[in-house]
């Protein structure tokens, strides 16, 4: 019994306390501190979570050393190489590959939920035509939750769920689409029920009234793949903000409404919208020494966007995947010599061989190529993080169904390491120093 625990010793006072190892099937163990503070009456401070496990979870495995990322014990190239979007989606939610006929249904009762209630078209129209399209989604998304209430939805029920789940998988690429046309000025694209969940995005995108879009067989596979890649990953920002959100027994669809808001961060989700930026900023291959030194400048709040991860101090198999993906669109679309991309790889090539990189263990992430891919399918870079977020969708909604479905359910409530005044008296205002101005200059 003795080491399955660990002893905490207050050196102060000398006092002991035991926690409880906790293991799991894979990856580190965890110290039981939930009853850190009653027994000690201090808390554990980890700004960051750098060092913090927040739940348990059977969805995904990630091992940040070994660059291993598995789905429900499925490894990530296995998923992208043999399986599509749908059934990934389907094995987040249900733990398991589907069978022929229960991917069938799963498919057809998404399809038959892509389209949106009219009135959430006019939502569209409050939004300036040059918004971000991210802040529109997360104005939309949020929409979503008066549309699916609490009035007619119980989503503490099986019932209940399978509803949320269901439309959020169904119509985040509706709206997606229909926040690029909005900010086109271009007519809204509805759904077909004959296409695939890629092909019918790609449709939703570009076609016209004018004229049908048919996307290659490249690019539609291009597209399935860079879902899959980007359907979940354990306890990352967004999927905590869903989460978080959810322990209040928030409404999920305005739960991932909080996801998009938290996944459009330049540190996060933004980043494969600002690895483009900083390309085109680059401009050509004699000026990357010179950005490298920037973003190893402490002083120069500059990084090489696409680069670093909280927990991959290896290789992100997912960049591995894209950069393979990435050839093979370019190379169908003749955009092989495509600039960016010969760009993007002597970048690569020279960030990994510096030993700043090397011993900060920075590696391309996910966002690296996945920008260029997006480019070469004709995605203005405004959309990047937004197609982040559809494929995003399924890992927030399957941590926030597996949350839901766990016994200890308690609402996520961190405190802090207080740094303020202590108690002092009320200062009547014609006794108070000059103070400097909050806000210097004028108030606009
Ligand atoms: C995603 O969590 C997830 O799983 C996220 C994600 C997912 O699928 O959900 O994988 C998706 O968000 C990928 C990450 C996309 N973001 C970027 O590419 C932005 C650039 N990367 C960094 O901002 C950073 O690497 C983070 C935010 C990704 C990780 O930050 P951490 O873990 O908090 O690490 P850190 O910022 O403390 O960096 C450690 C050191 C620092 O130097 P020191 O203070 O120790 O001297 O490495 C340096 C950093 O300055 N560093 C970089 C760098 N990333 C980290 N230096 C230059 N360029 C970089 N990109």
């Amino acid at each position: 019994m003795k080491n399955d625990t660990i002893t905490f010793i207050d050196n102060r006072s000398g006092k002991k306390h035991n926690f409880t190892i906790k293991k799991g099937s894979s990856g580190p163990d965890v110290v039981d501190l939930t009853s850190f503070f009653s027994k000690t009456g201090m808390f554990i401070y980890d700004p960051g979570f750098t060092s913090t496990a927040s739940c348990s979870s059977q969805i995904t495995y990630i091992d940040g050393e070994k660059g291993t990322l598995l789905h429900r014990g499925y490894k990530i190239e296995d998923l992208a190489e043999k399986s599509d979007y749908p059934e990934v989606c389907y094995l987040l939610l249900n733990g398991e590959l589907p069978s022929k006929e229960n991917k069938e249904r799963f498919i057809s009762i998404l399809t038959h939920h892509t389209m949106l209630h009219e009135q959430i078209l006019r939502f569209y129209s409050g939004f300036r035509r040059d918004s971000h399209p991210m802040a529109v989604m997360v104005g939309i998304v949020g929409a979503l939750s008066s549309f699916y209430s609490e009035k007619i939805y119980d989503f503490s029920t099986t019932e209940g769920k399978w509803v949320a789940v269901s439309r959020l998988l169904a119509k985040l690429p509706t709206m997606a689409a229909m926040a690029y046309k909005y900010s086109l000025g271009q007519p809204f694209i509805y759904p077909k029920n004959n296409l695939s969940y890629a092909e019918n995005f790609l449709h939703m995108m570009f076609s016209t009234p004018c004229g049908e879009y048919k996307p290659s067989q490249a690019s539609i596979d291009a597209l399935d793949k860079l879902l899959i890649l980007h359907a979940d990953h354990e306890q990352n920002a967004s999927t905590s903000t869903v989460k978080i959100a959810g322990s209040s027994g928030a409404n999920p669809f305005a739960c991932v409404a909080a996801g998009v808001a938290s996944l459009w961060g330049p540190a996060h989700g933004g980043a494969n919208e600002s690895v483009i930026r900083m390309l085109n900023e680059i401009g050509n291959e004699k000026n990357i020494k010179k950005y490298i030194e920037k973003a190893k400048n402490k002083d120069d709040p500059f990084r090489l966007m696409g680069f670093g991860h909280r927990v991959y101090k290896n290789y992100d198999p997912r960049a591995n995947v894209l950069r393979k993906y990435c050839h093979n669109l370019l190379k169908e679309s003749d955009n092989f010599n495509l600039p960016l991309f010969k760009l993007a790889n002597k970048l690569e090539e020279i960030a990994l061989n510096d030993s700043y990189f090397i011993k900060k263990k920075l590696y391309p992430n996910v966002d690296f190529y996945s920008g260029i891919i997006l480019k070469a399918l004709g995605l203005p870079e405004s959309m990047f993080t937004v197609i982040f977020a559809v494929a995003r969708t399924v890992g927030w909604i399957s941590q926030w169904k597996e949350m839901t479905e766990m016994s200890q359910k308690k609402i996520s409530r961190p405190r802090q390491l207080y740094i303020g005044n202590n108690h002092r008296e009320y200062i009547d205002i014609l006794k108070r120093k000059k103070q400097k101005q909050m806000f210097p200059g004028e108030i606009k």
